[in-house]
């Protein structure tokens, strides 16, 4: 968000069999993983390899390709996606990471144990010069909510050990999230990630913001990432992505939970919408930024998303955790209506941040019609207790003016505001809603209302806002026009969310100070909610 954006001062070694891994090469399998790569896998419970494909030759890496660490992510109760991306050098200037222009297949297994003595399926994986190596596994045939260890290998090279969880079917008695988002590179350490690595959760759901778009400082004084432009390329993003991975509380998180990500803004551009830039950019170079930040966004995580086609991919999904809970993600970016009071491009408008005529009585789709009707069919299923919505900027709306008038970010639903009420009508026939927000730097717990702003409408849903894991806070206190604000934090961390049949329980975990990698941290407050009633209470 641009309001919120200030600008800083500023072994064993690996046999398969059939085929011997010959210095760096191993044997592939032809199967279409439906990713960006081709993979062959075995059944769970057996240990052979590659089945009857070729041999690929020999490719010579520069060094270890494993840098940029391991991940998992968008588990199912009998699947997981395995992560890696091979770069010996992962902030090469190309944003190929020193590896050769051919494919390379990557060996994988996954074990019940983290010294692999009991392995449980393992295969190969091409990976793809045009997808800069990336790596996405789609491993099936896991029990549910069933802990699992995996590494990847290249000839002599064998990658960090990852550890990953499939979710529970039936009627689990306990769920635990870790909410994360905001987490500019240059404005603070990770340890937010490195205190979560700690938490007992079975999935990290991120809510955006995982790069930042604006010019790195590279090789400058403290954090610094590549490159020293603002994004344009997807060499760029490609650059930008590796360099968060040098961070080793980054790469401990991913190597230590699932994750499952949408995005908001900074993926691209700040206060992206649609295809439109505050600046009035064409379309067709909105749409050129979008293609090359899209797939930089799906080379470097965890999705089990297809790769993106241009300047499309389909983000939003949701998740079944038994008949406990549905987790829905979902896109506030890529189909957006252009926000109200831009003026065409600044002259004459608000900005970003304010209030004008046209921001009401006009229906503009922050969503996008279909993913608005998806919403609605995916969250008519009912069976579950809690309706989990990961809804990247806030929902309940925010009022951050002065005294004498009113301002919003208006290309967050306070921008929408004939879309927001539609949305929050749809929460309204649905089975207990619980909102999850990240986007404003703040920790905040807000209530959902019938109509925002309206405290006599009747309240719908809590909304909890997981504070920013690094990115400058906004800081300015909201509550004198937000009356439905019930808490505001100003604080770095995340939030964790215990869902249980019987109550929902948010804990905002903030650090004493985020400059420090070293720092402690700390439960502020703690929230709970419990089936059939939307008032969260603080406990
Ligand atoms: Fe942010």
């Amino acid at each position: 968000m641009g309001g919120r954006l200030v600008i800083p001062d500023p072994s064993r070694r690996r046999f398969i069999a059939g085929a011997a891994a010959t210095v760096l090469g191993v044997a592939a399998g032809c199967s279409d993983d439906g990713g960006g790569g081709t993979a062959s896998g075995t059944g769970p419970s057996t240990t052979s390899g590659a089945g009857a494909g070729t041999t690929r030759p020999a490719v010579r890496l520069a060094g270890d390709p494993f840098g940029m660490g391991v991940a998992s992510g968008d588990p199912l109760a009998d699947s997981v996606i395995l992560w890696t991306r091979l770069a010996p050098d992962p902030v090469a200037l190309d944003g190929l990471g020193a590896m050769p222009d051919d494919p390379v297949d990557v060996a994988w297994d996954v074990a019940a144990d983290d010294r692999f003595a009991t392995l449980v399926t393992s295969g190969v994986f091409t990976a793809e010069p045009e997808h800069a190596h990336a790596v996405h596994v789609d491993v099936g045939g896991l029990d549910p909510a069933t802990e699992y260890f995996y590494r990847f290998q290249v000839g002599e090279f064998t990658s960090p050990t990852g550890r990953t969880r499939t979710l529970p079917d039936g009627s689990p008695g306990r769920f635990g999230l870790a909410v994360a988002n905001c987490q500019w590179f240059e404005a603070g350490t990770y340890a937010a990630y490195r205190h979560m690595a700690d938490e007992d959760i079975d999935l990290v759901l991120h809510l955006g913001d995982y790069i930042y778009e604006l010019p790195g400082n590279p090789g400058g004084e403290g954090r610094s990432t590549y490159p020293g432009n603002i994004l344009t390329t997807l060499t760029d993003y490609r650059l930008r992505y590796a360099s968060y991975k040098t961070d080793a509380d980054l790469r401990g998180a991913h190597a230590r939970f699932p994750f499952a990500l949408t995005w908001d803004d900074h993926e691209v551009a700040n206060n992206y919408a649609g295809d439109t830039l505050p600046s009035g950019a064409a379309p067709e170079a909105v749409q050129e930024l979008k293609a090359a930040a899209y797939q930089a966004w799906w080379e470097h995580l965890p999705t089990r998303l297809d790769p993106p086609d241009g300047p499309s991919l389909t983000v939003r999904r949701d998740f079944a955790v038994g008949d406990l809970a549905r987790i829905y993600l979902l896109d506030e970016r890529q189909n957006s209506d252009t926000p109200p009071c831009r003026g065409g491009g600044g002259e004459g408008g608000v900005g970003d941040f304010g209030d004008c005529a046209e921001r009401t009585g006009v229906d503009r789709s922050l969503l996008g019609s279909e993913q608005e009707a998806w919403f609605a069919d995916a969250s008519s299923a009912g069976g579950v207790v809690w309706n989990v919505v990961g809804n990247p900027g806030c929902l309940a709306g925010i009022d951050g003016g002065g005294p004498d008038a009113s301002a919003y970010y208006l290309d967050t639903w306070d921008g929408y505001p004939a879309a927001q009420q539609r949305f929050i009508a749809q929460l309204a026939g649905i089975d207990n809603p619980v909102v999850l927000t990240g986007d404003y730097h703040q920790g905040m717990t807000l209530d959902v209302h019938e109509r925002p702003f309206d405290q006599s409408s009747a309240l719908v849903a809590p909304e909890f806002m997981a504070p920013p894991i690094s990115s400058i806070l906004f800081g300015q206190d909201v509550s004198p026009r937000t009356p439905h604000l019930r808490e505001q934090l100003n604080n770095h961390g995340y939030l964790t969310v215990d869902i249980e049949p019987e109550r929902l329980t948010a804990r905002f975990r903030v650090l004493a100070d985020v400059s420090q990698a070293d720092t402690s941290i700390s439960t502020a407050s703690t929230w709970q909610v419990t089936p059939g009633d939307p008032n969260a209470q603080q406990v």
